[in-house]
């Protein structure tokens, strides 16, 4: 099966519409559903046949998934780039790994030590609030687990702290009591700018504080390099290792959950191991047309490369999992952001799409407008929880409703006729509808996948990170890229480092900067001058 043969068919899909392809079919969306342990997708409303998918298994019979896959869950150096594993599915496999189960143990420990008040801060008083610093995989994850899971009964508060601009620790430092407070340095390198800019903060905070010099019994490091941290000034017992076979977008399942761990409770966090673990198995065993991550990505692939789409919203219609999108933006695009293969040469068509997306049903009232009578043809992932749980039953009723109308409509769009029908239902007069009818033309034709569970609980959270996961995986196999290093990243941040130099006054960091930034860096020495 040729690539092109992939292009032929959606030359003649493309002749059809959605709507069309239900018209013919009256079980479309049976045939074009799936589903695992706590998750089913209907990928029906998509512009795809059973033709595509098996041109698609018979592309990646020929890739190999299959051996990608085995060698993704051996361990095998398969981040080339460097020389690594990508062994985050390692993590939750607990009861196989001694190594994994003797570490998540003391991470259990020192988390039933904060929680029952065996460990304290200086002052003796037991911790109330947990802070995370770290940034990207070091914050995303946790901080989204945290949010979906925060239970009061089983934990403490937990923050967050990302941003290098120190309104957002000063905001939380100011919610907060120094004697109370205990900080989880997050860091794989423990070199990261932002995250050690925000470490010496808390530090010289608890130092000015009550707890003076006993600030270093309310600091935990999670890192891959220990003696950076003990140099930081954390106890060597209260540092917890990470490796550098996990990737850090890749690493909530690893001691990095801490801070979700003291927020959630133990058992919130081995039920989300155990959510993601059940999905790691639905994706190395499932048929490759009942595969949730292979089939979300020939629907990636499907639209990116034959169908136009450059970019993906993820519209989760759960208020819980209003932080998914984020996180889904580093684990998609800091995956499959790239535009060489695993050999150095260039890719032969584009990559990763631009991730986007917000809780529904706001997006209705801001970006849906576009979905609906914009030109781009944007491919919708609706996460959809079909019970109340603790909210209220109509608001819910009310929220699936609208979840499933903009499936529909995205689909089905609003033809002229359609829309001078409706006109002359509500009364408008023909002079009016002549002129207004036009605007109200919906193009419709717009996939959405519905991605429904019963409700959110660790057990789902964990399904569905590991189903992107897998997915960006896949998509990364089709591209023939390398979705686990991020050299992208170095440049910006050594260019930091060398503006933050010349504002210093260094002469040799002005060298080859250009009018722009030169001018800007004069710009802002005369304003903190005028101060
Ligand atoms: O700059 C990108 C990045 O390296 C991400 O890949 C990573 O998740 C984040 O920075 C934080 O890195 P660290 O955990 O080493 O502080």
């Amino acid at each position: 099966m040729k690539p092109t043969d992939l292009s032929r068919l959606s030359d003649e899909l493309k002749q059809q519409t959605i709507s069309e392809l239900f018209d013919k079919d009256s079980m479309r969306a049976e045939a074009f559903s799936a589903r695992s342990q706590s998750l089913s997708i209907d990928y029906s409303k998509n512009l795809i046949s059973n033709n595509v998918l098996s041109a698609f298994q018979q592309q990646f019979d020929t890739l190999d998934l299959h051996s990608w896959i085995q060698r993704l869950f051996s361990g095998e150096l398969i981040n080339n780039t460097e020389q690594r594993a990508a062994h985050h599915t390692r993590l939750r496999d607990v009861p196989a790994d001694p190594l994994i189960e003797q570490t998540l143990a003391s991470c259990y420990q020192l988390c039933d030590d904060i929680l029952s008040a065996n460990k304290t801060g200086a002052s003796g008083q037991r911790f109330t609030d947990v802070v995370n610093i770290g940034i990207g995989g070091s914050d995303l994850g946790p901080r989204l687990a945290a949010d979906v899971l925060k239970n009061k009964q089983a934990g403490i508060n937990a923050y967050f702290i990302s941003n290098l601009d120190s309104a957002e620790i000063n905001k939380t430092l100011a919610k907060l009591s120094p004697e109370t407070t205990l900080f989880i340095v997050a860091s794989k390198s423990f070199a990261t700018e932002e995250t050690l800019t925000n470490a010496r903060h808390a530090q010289r905070w608890l130092a000015s504080s009550s707890v003076g010099t006993g600030s270093d019994q309310h600091f935990i490091a999670i890192t891959s390099n220990h003696n950076k941290a003990v140099d930081f000034g954390v106890a060597t017992d209260c540092i917890l290792p990470m490796w550098d076979w996990v990737g850090g977008r890749y690493s909530l399942w690893s001691c990095i959950g801490l801070s979700t761990m003291l927020c959630a409770g133990k058992q919130a966090f081995q039920q989300l191991l155990a959510g993601a673990h059940v999905m790691d198995q639905h994706f190395q065993q499932a048929p490759f047309t009942e595969n949730l991550p292979t089939i979300l990505a020939v629907l990636e692939i499907w639209y990116g490369n034959f169908m136009g789409a450059r970019s993906h919203a993820v519209i989760p219609y759960c208020y819980a999992l209003r932080k998914l999108p984020s996180y889904l933006q580093q684990l998609c695009m800091e995956s499959n952001g790239k535009s060489v293969r695993r050999d150095g040469s260039p890719v032969l068509s584009d990559t990763n799409p631009i991730v986007w997306g917000t809780a529904g049903t706001d997006g209705q009232h801001s970006y849906h407008q576009l979905l609906h009578q914009g030109t781009q043809t944007v491919t919708v992932d609706f996460l959809l929880p079909l019970s109340a749980g603790d909210n209220c039953p109509i608001a819910h009723q009310k929220l699936v409703a609208n979840c499933l109308a903009q499936s529909r409509v995205l689909m089905t769009g609003q033809s002229l006729a359609d829309a001078e029908y409706r006109m002359r239902l509500d009364g408008y007069n023909e002079k009016d509808i002549s002129t207004l009818a036009p605007h109200k033309v919906m193009h419709g034709n717009m996939p959405s996948t519905i991605i429904s569970f019963d409700q959110l609980d660790a057990f789902t959270l964990g399904e569905i990170l590991a189903l992107y996961e897998h997915k960006t995986f896949v998509c990364s196999v089709f591209w023939d890229i390398n979705p686990f290093d991020q050299w992208g990243v170095e440049l910006g941040k050594r260019i930091g480092q060398q503006v933050d130099e010349a504002i210093q006054g260094k002469p040799e960091a002005l060298a080859d900067l250009d009018g722009s930034t030169l001018a800007m860096i004069k710009r802002y020495q005369q304003k903190n001058q005028r101060r």
